[in-house]
């Protein structure tokens, strides 16, 4: 199985509504980047502006919350609709409660990884999640270069997933994915792929999303 994520970070703002109406008969989940200019330095959304898209989107939302207190505000983000919340482990002293407090409020679970940690820090929680999303860029900006050197990790936890749990849990990749680069993460074990400007700054993003969709099916093994 094999999902895309469009990321609307460089979508048209003023616009929102009509590009997700662009993608959302093609895609599995729409990727809300949530930057609080303190964890990266870049600002996207307020919270109500967030709350507004997860409630009006016609696919399942997949907020990735780049935010430097997501032990006390991630659950909000489950509370408002998401389909799946994604926190980074770096910014928080309690993963596991938080981790608690997104399912208990209705959301998937997934645990962001920057370039810089590596899979066995996290190792030991990976039984209490239901994604894990290797950053391929440093996170807080799009159009980025996809770091090929995020492929290890990615065998890695893609290792780990299929001989500890089944391959029941989601291995997402978030950063400079593209026609170009999407094959080596499908290859490397990645299932659920975020793409932000290969989708938005091409001509027609729902047949991008296909184009990503087809490539990615054929180099995976899964
Ligand atoms: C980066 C964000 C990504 C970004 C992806 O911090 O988390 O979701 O929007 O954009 P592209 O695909 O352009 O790298
Ligand atoms: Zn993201």
């Amino acid at each position: 199985m094999i999902r895309i994520c469009p990321s609307i970070l460089n979508a048209d703002r003023d616009n929102l509504p009509n590009e997700i109406a662009r993608i959302s008969g093609q895609s599995d989940l729409l990727h809300l980047d949530v930057m609080d200019n303190a964890f990266v330095p870049n600002f996207t959304f307020t919270f109500e502006q967030s709350e507004k898209i997860i409630k009006e989107c016609p696919i399942p939302v997949d907020s990735h919350l780049m935010i430097a207190d997501p032990d006390e505000r991630a659950y909000l983000y489950a509370k408002a609709g998401s389909a799946s919340v994604t926190f980074h482990y770096e910014a928080s002293s309690n993963p596991l409660q938080t981790i608690l407090r997104i399912r208990e409020a209705g959301s998937r679970v997934g645990l962001a990884l920057k370039p810089a940690t590596q899979f066995h820090e996290i190792a030991s929680m990976m039984e209490h999640l239901d994604m894990l999303l290797i950053m391929t860029v440093e996170p807080g900006f799009g159009g980025q270069s996809f770091m090929l050197d995020m492929m290890d990790k990615v065998k890695q936890a893609r290792k780990d997933i299929d001989t500890r749990f089944f391959g029941k849990i989601w291995l997402q990749v978030d950063g400079g994915v593209s026609l170009e680069t999407i094959a080596q993460a499908a290859e490397s074990g990645a299932d659920t792929f975020v793409a932000g400007s290969a989708v938005f700054k091409s001509d027609n993003p729902g047949s991008m999303v296909d184009a990503l969709r087809a490539l990615a099916l054929k180099s995976s093994a899964r």
